[in-house]
């Protein structure tokens, strides 16, 4: 008997382990789309000004709650935003009170609002000694910020200028490197025996560098780190779908109005959030793995952050063409919906 194609899809309850909410108007708009597939999420802190201390953190962490939707089940997990003035004890009570779940590192300068991010890495060796104490996460945004340095290859030059030595220094640091875009980032995790793990975006597993700029320059598919050739999008592929624990879903969704993204110097960021799990299941089915999604978006990363896997399932139904909005509305402007230039057959239910 031949095997019947899939058409029916039960994971447990997805987690984004790298989300942008923003504030106000806009996180009112983009909350409900992440709030609708995912139980957790891990909340970047990059606002204006960016969510530092503990207190910050929990008064960000109020506002979304705020935000969510009526009967709305979702937990948001909060991070901190390192700086050279970051003060240890307020992360070790942040973590002990279940305030913060991780510490965000962004080299000053790598990405949207990182102006108040590290210059000096050994500046922050207390607050990271601490965190290695204590087992919290450190996110690393991997790209230096040298103007020398090429843009497609500031997150292969990051691995071994910052964060080899970093974790040299500090080996018992639990380390994300966050939306992996490159080979190179692939294999120095899976070459790590411990204390490493890396997300990967979901348009990261979709578009390579010809997607932004052949045939026109499209914006919405500008983002950082900024997709790469399509031999390390396979790389991307090969390790999201290999099962292998080290690499989970982080979405890096990342909404920015149209008016943002379509200006001479325009914002770095897709918005990935409402369709991100019908994309997933297209891509896994593409490789022949959609039995690894379960294991891509809902287990390899509370299994690194020690938390357990949610109970609750959702379940992907293979069907006509579906049809999502190409943008929202949000009180300060429209955004556009991440396109994956396919069609999508895999929806949510219910
Ligand atoms: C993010 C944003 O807009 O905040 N942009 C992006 O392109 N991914 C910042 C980030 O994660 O680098
Ligand atoms: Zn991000």
């Amino acid at each position: 008997m031949t095997e019947q194609p899939m058409t029916r899809l039960t994971l447990r309850r997805p987690d984004d382990w790298h989300l942008h909410l923003r504030d106000g108007e806009m996180l009112k708009a983009v909350l409900p789309h992440s709030a609708a597939h995912f139980a957790r999420a891990i909340i970047m802190p990059n606002l204006v000004p960016p969510v530092v201390t503990a207190e910050q953190a929990l008064a960000y962490r109020g506002r979304i709650e705020a935000a969510l939707p009526e009967g709305a089940r979702f937990t948001p997990l909060m991070t901190l935003y390192l700086t050279e003035q970051t003060d240890p004890k307020d992360v070790a009570r942040a973590h002990a009170e279940g305030i913060a779940t991780a510490v965000k590192l962004y080299p000053a300068g790598a990405t949207t609002n990182s102006a108040s991010g590290v210059r000096d890495f050994d500046k922050v060796r207390g607050v990271l000694e601490t965190m290695a104490e204590i087992g919290m996460p450190l996110c690393v945004h991997g790209e230096v910020t040298d103007p020398a340095i090429d843009i497609f290859d500031r997150e292969a030059v990051f691995i071994d200028r910052v964060l080899k030595p970093i974790r040299r220094k500090v080996p018992d640091l639990r380390v994300v490197m966050e939306h992996v875009t490159t080979q190179d980032a692939v294999d120095y995790v899976r070459d790590s025996n411990k204390n490493l793990a890396a997300t990967i975006t979901t348009h990261h597993l979709i578009i390579n560098r010809n997607h932004i700029l052949a045939g026109g320059i499209r914006p919405h598919y500008y983002c950082l780190p900024v997709a790469k050739r399509e031999g390390h999008r396979i790389a991307l592929v090969e390790a999201a779908t290999s099962g292998d624990r080290r690499f989970f879903l982080g979405t890096d969704s990342a909404p920015h109005t149209d008016a943002n993204k379509l200006l001479p110097c325009g914002c770095a960021g897709c918005f990935t959030a409402p369709n991100t799990m019908s994309c997933l299941a297209e891509v896994f089915e593409a490789a022949g793995k959609l039995g690894q999604l379960e294991a891509f978006a809902s287990l390899n990363g509370p299994r690194f952050y020690r938390l357990p896997p949610n109970e609750e399932t959702i379940t992907l139904v293979k069907g006509a063409p579906v049809t999502y909005p190409t943008q929202i509305e949000t009180g300060v402007g429209s955004v556009t919906v991440f396109d994956p230039g396919f069609a999508l057959h895999w929806r949510v239910e219910g």
